[in-house]
């Protein structure tokens, strides 16, 4: 089940054009939550639905930071952060949870695009932090839409700014060449540079040491069949049909079920609950091989049951 926590708004900034950062603090007045690089909340908008943003500021500050890019296209959340927020508004807040964690390494590539560059600020600061070697390449249209020029200006050369303005494209196979065979690649950003990114870590042979958080689901994904199959709930002891096409988030929201849930593409780890028993067939795109191997938690959104039944800790 959801569970929240109020924050207050403690200030906006605006970090570049069309993205704000917010600044949150416990309303209640006590500690804010541990988190670790990586790590995201969720935050209930305007309309009572909940968005998933990175934490960008440092682990252990007095307060959780997060970066909303103004997207018009977008299903309403990003408008109501610009337009309806306030320093002193309430915000009902989940999380912090992290389905991006920074692996230990000796050396890192961190990739950026645009607002993708929210959940690389406290990973430079990590790998800074723990003595790693580390580059950032970060992309965006123009420096004026390129949040956070600021903060990473003590980093000098490590950092590198590829505006589209002046030339900067994705191209995977500068990113990678004589890259050595123990850097970790951590990537966020748009569709088209994680596209690039993938094709080129399969052609350079690391796929396994490339770590990604998606905007969007892909698209070029094989259909494959949503069968019918049940679901228990063991701790209300109730029992639910998921029909063929349905997920079982919506079922379960449908019968009163107050549950955490953003993307519903299998992309955010909102509606993440633990399975109890019963084998899973994950479509989600967070979860890695080892995760998955688990069977002990599934994406209600998008993950069916492999076989007819499910139980869930819910
Ligand atoms: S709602 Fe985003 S993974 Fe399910």
């Amino acid at each position: 089940m959801s569970s929240k926590r109020e924050f207050v708004v403690r200030g906006l900034r605006l970090e570049a054009d069309a993205v704000l950062s917010v600044e949150l603090t416990p309303a209640d007045g006590g500690g804010v939550p541990h988190w670790e690089p990586g790590s995201h909340i969720d935050i209930v908008v305007g309309d009572g639905t909940s968005r998933q943003y990175s934490l960008c500021g440092e682990p252990g500050e007095g307060a959780l930071r997060i970066a909303v890019l103004r997207e018009p296209a977008g299903r309403g959340g990003s408008a109501w952060v610009h337009d309806q927020l306030r320093p002193g508004a309430v915000l009902s807040v989940g999380g912090p949870r992290n389905h991006f964690a920074l692996r230990a390494a000796r050396s890192y590539l961190f990739v950026a695009g645009g607002i993708g560059i929210t959940p690389l600020l406290p990973m430079v600061s990590a790998a800074g932090s723990a003595a790693a070697d580390w580059r950032l390449h970060y992309f965006g249209r123009r420096l004026a839409t390129m949040p956070f020029r600021d903060r990473l200006g003590p980093h000098g050369d490590r950092v590198l700014l590829h505006p589209a303005e002046q030339g900067g494209r994705p191209d995977a196979a500068f990113l990678l060449d004589g890259l050595d065979d123990r850097t970790l690649i951590y990537a966020c950003g748009p569709a088209r540079l994680m596209q690039a990114l993938e094709a080129g870590v399969a052609a350079h042979g690391c796929r396994d040491r490339f770590f990604t958080e998606l905007f969007t689901a892909p698209e070029d994904e094989t259909p494959r069949e949503k069968g019918a199959f049940t679901v228990r709930l063991e701790r209300s002891g109730t029992e639910f049909e998921v029909p063929a096409g349905r997920s079982a988030l919506s079922v379960l929201t449908e019968a009163g079920f107050d549950l955490l849930k953003d993307c519903e593409e299998g992309i955010c780890g909102s509606c993440e609950t633990r399975v109890l028993s019963g084998e899973v067939d994950h479509r989600d795109h967070i979860l890695t091989p080892q995760e998955r191997a688990a069977n002990d938690c599934m994406m209600l959104c998008v993950s069916r049951a492999a076989g007819d039944r499910l139980v869930l800790d819910l």
